[in-house]
Order: C-alpha cells, then sequence, then structure tokens
C-alpha cells in the first residue's frame, strides 16, 4: 500500500527531469499564468484523462471532472469553474466529453439503490425520460447504455448554453463554441458527437435570457 503511494513521487521526479531534459524552461513559463483554450468538463473515470487522450500539456486545459460529466445547474463547483474559465481566463471551446461504458450512466438506467449518488444520478435519469421513445427502441442493453451515453452528452451541452454565462458570453460576441465528444475506453478513440452550438438560435424561446441592463 505504501509502495504505491510512493511510487507517485518516484514518478514525479522522473517526469520533473525528462520534461526538464525536453525544455529547460518550462516550468518558469508555465508558472508565470496559464491561459487555456479549452474547458473541458469530463467525468470522473480515471480511465478517461484530459490531457493524455488530447495529447496536450499542463497548461493547455482547464478541467472540471464529476461523475458522469453533468453540468447542473445548481453545482456551484460547476458554475464557478465556468464563470472563470469563460469570463477570465477566456476559453474559446468547451467540451463536454462523455464514454461508452460510463459507470454512471449505467447505473442510471438502473433502478438499485447505491447511495448519496442517487440523487446525482437522478439527473441522467431525466434525460432517460426525454428520450425514452428512442431508447426504450434499442433492445441490446450495451447499444442503449451508450446511446444514452451519447444522448447525456449532447443535454449536457445544451444545458451549458442555457446558462447566463454562456449566454452573455454570446451577447458580448465572444468567440465561445461548445461541442460535445464521445471517449471510447475500448480502443481510445476520441468521436465529435457534431453537436457544436455557438449561439441561442436553435434553443427554444423559454431559455432564451434578454441581455440584463447595466446601470
Ligand atoms: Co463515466
Amino acid at each position: 500500500m505504501i509502495k504505491s503511494y510512493n511510487q507517485l513521487f518516484e514518478n514525479n521526479k522522473k517526469w520533473v527531469e525528462a520534461t526538464n531534459m525536453q525544455d529547460p524552461q518550462f516550468f518558469n513559463k508555465l508558472s508565470n499564468g496559464q491561459s487555456p483554450k479549452f474547458l473541458w468538463i469530463g467525468c470522473s473515470d480515471s480511465r478517461v484523462p484530459a490531457n493524455e487522450i488530447t495529447g496536450t500539456m499542463p497548461g493547455d486545459i482547464f478541467v472540471h471532472r464529476n461523475i458522469a460529466n453533468m453540468v447542473i445547474h445548481t453545482d456551484m463547483s460547476m458554475l464557478s469553474v465556468l464563470d472563470y474559465s469563460v469570463n477570465v481566463l477566456g476559453v474559446q471551446h468547451i467540451i463536454v466529453c462523455g464514454h461508452y461504458g460510463c459507470g454512471g450512466v449505467a447505473a442510471a438506467m438502473g433502478r438499485k439503490q447505491v447511495g448519496l449518488i442517487d440523487n446525482w444520478l437522478r439527473n441522467i435519469k431525466d434525460v432517460y425520460r426525454l428520450h425514452q421513445n428512442e431508447l426504450n427502441s434499442i433492445e441490446d442493453v450495451d447499444k442503449r447504455t451508450d446511446r444514452l451515453v451519447e444522448l447525456n452528452v449532447i443535454e449536457q451541452v445544451m444545458d451549458l448554453a442555457k446558462t447566463s454565462i454562456v449566454q452573455n458570453a454570446w451577447s458580448a460576441n465572444k468567440p465561445l463554441q461548445l461541442h460535445g465528444l464521445v471517449y471510447a475506453l475500448k480502443t481510445g478513440i476520441l468521436q465529435d458527437l457534431n453537436v457544436t452550438i455557438d449561439s441561442t438560435n436553435d434553443m427554444e424561446d423559454v431559455y432564451r435570457m434578454e441581455v440584463p441592463i447595466i446601470a
């Protein structure tokens, strides 16, 4: 147990050495600040690390992860990350990345109580209900789960677009695109679901907020 923990520091030392060999200024540059172009909202699953699967480096992606990559409007942690990344860091792309084989999505399809997490997963059940005709028509359980993974990503992208943070950025003509991606654990392939949005044009009226009048 201690050994696997100590291994982290040994790995870190090796990583620092290797990184300094490649670019002696790397840590010096990064310590001066960050200007990532991407915000990543992904699943906490240990098998879906944002930097590794996109071949990016520290400094490239601002990251928020939770179980099943959810955008929940009362989640202060998510909202703070979103506000900071859009209004302070000025990210241009927000990526919601789901993954096939997501345990959270699979659990949400069942009826077994797991614990506190049931309340979090209920948001995915709402996605299921919205798309139940399509989902119920898929007989194979794995295929149905995969489709719910995709639909859940798409709904979270739309939930981002419903926030005042994103809508105000668009009103101010900031370049900001929202994307939905899905990652396949079995192949390592990252796929664009082609649901990119950069305006409220296709959104139901009830979600489109007026720009506040600043006194
Ligand atoms: Co997951």
